[in-house]
Order: structure tokens, then sequence, then C-alpha cells
């Protein structure tokens, strides 16, 4: 798993090299996390993107909750996005992709029509924080050779074109968004999903919370993954009981014999972000105004 550590000089470079390319565009297919649609949008899109089609792919939906995808489609859908949720590393969605997208492009290309213009394909850039799926996206609608990496904000850009069907051009590289990094509820919920290295938590607060936030919304997960007994936890020093139970019962022991929390912290992060603890969103659409999930 690529973690991607953000200074200054990245952000300030990824805005440039963002407001350079999305000029040459007429759509903008933002990339977010299913699981975390809110943490991983970029706070200025809505502005960078003013006047362009829009569409949002809710990638890596496999990981998120169906019933959370499905509400955070309509809550995009209603503010004008065209939105789809994907696993990226699926190719037999291209199909869909390309539908979305030109639904998307429609109304561009009327204008087009109505002005004489014929024949102009539709451009468009995918853009997303990093580790969104952004360069997967790309070479599954656009083939293997596509998406050349160099995923890092401020890379000598190609500005190649990559032609999806006869009426749709793609940028062969992907714009890198910076997340809103002010906002402590935002890096709690990157950092558990594994995308931002977070140092205001270490791994077992992280943890911690985790099994606070699935105490509350999706019961029985962790006893099932874990043989646990039912149990109910609303306090960090309950959670980390809870993980203690985790450590005795996958064997993570320290050289004493002692129950190894940080070990059994690492597996229970690693579970939900693989997905093996079943199919968990953070967030909830309705919530999304100022509020988030995990607390
Ligand atoms: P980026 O360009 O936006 O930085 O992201 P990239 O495509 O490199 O994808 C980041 C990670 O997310 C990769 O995993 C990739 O396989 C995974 N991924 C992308 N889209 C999806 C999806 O829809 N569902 C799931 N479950 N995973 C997805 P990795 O661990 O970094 O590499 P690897 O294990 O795949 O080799």
């Amino acid at each position: 798993m690529q973690q991607f550590q953000w200074y200054p000089g990245h952000m300030t470079k990824a805005k440039r090299a963002m407001q350079d390319d999305i000029k040459l565009v007429d759509m903008v297919i933002e990339l977010v996390d299913a699981r975390v649609p809110q943490a991983s949008r970029n706070p200025d899109i809505d502005k960078l993107s003013q006047g362009k089609a829009r569409v949002i792919i809710l990638n890596k939906a496999d990981l998120a909750d169906e019933r959370q995808n499905q509400a955070w489609k309509a809550y995009f859908e209603k503010q004008g996005c065209h939105v789809l949720a994907l696993d990226a590393r699926v190719r037999g969605s291209v199909k869909r992709v390309l539908d979305l997208i030109g639904e998307a492009g429609k109304a561009k290309l009327e204008r087009d029509r109505k002005r004489g213009i014929r024949n102009r394909p539709i451009r468009a850039m995918v853009a997303g924080i990093p580790n969104v799926g952004k360069s997967t996206f790309i070479n599954s609608i656009a083939g293997k050779a596509a998406a050349k990496t160099g995923n890092k904000p401020g890379v000598t850009r190609g500005n190649q074109w990559i032609k999806l069907n006869k009426s749709v051009e793609l940028l062969d590289t992907p714009g890198i968004l910076w997340p809103k990094f002010e906002d402590q509820t935002v890096g709690l919920h990157l950092a558990l999903i594994g995308s931002i290295r977070d140092d205001i938590m270490n791994t077992t607060e992280l943890a911690c919370a985790l099994i606070l936030f699935l105490n509350d919304n999706y019961k029985g997960l962790l006893e099932q993954r874990y043989a646990l007994d039912a149990f109910e936890v609303s306090t960090v020093v309950e959670a980390a009981a809870v993980m203690e139970k985790i450590a005795v019962y996958r064997h993570c022991l320290s050289k004493g014999g002692t129950a190894d929390i940080d070990k059994a912290a690492a597996l229970v992060l690693d579970d939900f972000r693989s997905g093996r603890l079943g199919r968990i969103s953070l967030e909830k659409p309705e919530c999304s105004a100022d509020t988030h999930g995990v607390e």
C-alpha cells in the first residue's frame, strides 16, 4: 500500500498543475474513495471545476457498504454530478464508465452542435487525491499502456490524449488533488483507510477509533472475525481491552507472552483496509456537511 506524505511544496505544485490542466478539458472525472467520499474530496474542487461537466467515481466501492454507496450516489447526483460506484480494478466496467462519460458530455456536444461545431471530442481529465485509484482507473478504461504513473505532484506532464472512443479523449496523466488537511476528522479517516500517513495518531489509537466506530455502526463484524463474545464499548480504554482479546486470539504476543496490542492494532487496520472485516463505509451523506462518522 502506498502512503503519501504531503509537504507545502507538493500542494503548491499540485495546485498549479491542476489549474493548468483543467483549462484543457471540458470534463473532470473526480475519483473519491467510496468509504470516505467526504474526506477524500478536495476542498477546492468545486471552484476548480466550475463550468466543466462533472463525473464522480465512488471508487473502491467493493470495500464500502452498498447502502452507503447508493446514498452517496444520490447525494452527489443532487448536486448535478454524474455518479458511478466502481471497483476500478475490474475491466468489465469500462462500458458503464464510458456510458456515464457520454451522458455527462451530452450538454457540451449539444452546445457545440448549436454553434455549428461538429466532431470535436469531449476532453476529460481524471483527478483525485493520492491512492484513490486514479492510475488503476485510467489503466482499466484506456488499456494497460495508458497511465504511466510518476504519480507525484509536480512531475513533468506529457499532456498526451488517450482516445477512449469517437467522442471522448482523456488526458493521460491524472490530476493530483490534495485533501482538506486542516480538518482532523479528514486526517483520521484518511489515516484509517491507509491513504495518507498521519502523525496525529498512532496505530493503536487509530484501531481504537475504528473499534468504537464499528461498535456503533457495524455491530458483529469484529465478533465474527475474531471469535469474540458480543461486546459493547464506549471508551478508548474499553476498545483497548477488545484489542487485547484480539491479540490473544490471533497470537499477537510480545516476548514475555503478554498481549501485543500494537501488533493487534496493525492487524485490525489491515483487515479493515483490505475488506476482510466486511464492506464498511466510514461516512454517511446525511452527516457529511460538517461532521463525519468516526469522531
Ligand atoms: P492513485 O493512482 O490514485 O494513486 O492510485 P492507484 O491506482 O495506484 O491505486 C492505489 C491502490 O488502490 C492500489 O493498491 C490499487 O490496486 C487499489 N485500487 C484501485 N482501485 C481499487 C478499487 O476499486 N477497489 C479496490 N479494492 N482497490 C483498488 P495497492 O495496494 O497500492 O497495490 P496492489 O496491491 O494493487 O498492487
